[in-house]
């Protein structure tokens, strides 16, 4: 990664997996302050579980996780939440029997001020109007899009410096997708920095600003989005082959 651009985050030779299994063989990635960066990969590839490794949920074996420079690598994820990550996992993650305004109410459970949650809430609503719209409906009413928006509304409730979102576009039609896209793109402009994993490919480096494919639990390319996107080998990998592509930093 271009080494003029302000980084946020930072990864060094982060080793990480499931008990025993190694899945993160020493990843090294940077994350550009302000922008929307896009990791790519084939199934398997170990996207979730950087995810999940950068927010503290899994034992880290070696390497290292850098916050600007502080360094962040064995903090749990409440504490990561309080240095200002926020992370939306893969799939549904709303609570359905519950009403919208409930679902972003539990956003706000760390600040112990429900005065203070109750603010911010307003905030949120004002950034997505249809959750204030929708506010008293059980939250299994809303469509997928919008049941997306509010898991990345209630993200949002800790004003968070870095949203780590995992596939939001899964299951969506593709206005849906549209408006979520959108919706990340408005977020980046206000400031917040995005880390994304998406399945698809070409739309979501379209509208990145820079790209990370992994493979094999490997950083294989990093760019700008673009050069991502026009690497001769990306089409091939998608495409189900095993490329070729090394460290083109
Ligand atoms: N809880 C778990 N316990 C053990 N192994 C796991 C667990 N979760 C994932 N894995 C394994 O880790 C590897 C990477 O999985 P991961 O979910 O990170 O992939 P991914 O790149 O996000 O894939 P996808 O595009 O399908 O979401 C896979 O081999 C998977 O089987
Ligand atoms: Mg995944």
């Amino acid at each position: 990664m271009d080494n003029r651009i302000d980084i946020i985050l930072k990864t060094k030779g982060l080793v990480s997996g499931y008990g025993h299994t190694t899945i993160l063989h020493g990843i090294d990635i940077g994350v550009p302050q302000a922008a929307l960066t896009t990791v790519i990969g084939p199934n398997g590839a170990g996207k979730s579980t950087l995810f999940k490794a950068l927010f503290g949920m899994l034992n880290i074996h070696a390497g290292s996780v850098t916050l600007y420079d502080e360094d962040i690598t064995y903090l749990s994820p409440m504490q990561k939440l309080q240095h200002g990550i926020a992370y939306v996992p893969q799939g549904r993650n709303i609570f359905p029997e519950l009403t919208v305004e409930h679902n972003l109410e539990f956003g706000g459970v760390s600040l112990r001020d429900l005065k203070e949650t109750r603010r911010r809430m307003e905030k949120v609503m004002d950034q997505f109007p249809i959750l204030r719209k929708r506010a008293k409906a059980q939250a299994s009413t809303l469509s997928g899009g919008e049941q997306k928006m509010l898991e990345i509304g209630r993200a949002l409730l800790l004003d968070p410096k870095l949203l780590l979102i995992d596939e939001p576009s899964i299951g969506l039609s593709p206005i849906l997708m549209a408006e979520v896209f959108n919706l990340l793109l408005s977020l980046r402009d206000s400031g917040v920095t995005i880390l994304m994993i998406e399945q698809n490919a070409k739309k979501a480096l379209s509208i990145s600003d820079y790209g990370i494919v992994l493979q094999q639990g490997r950083r294989a390319l990093d760019g700008t989005a673009s050069d991502v996107l026009h690497h001769p080998e990306i089409a091939h990998l998608f495409l189900g082959g095993m490329a070729k592509v090394e460290g083109a930093a």
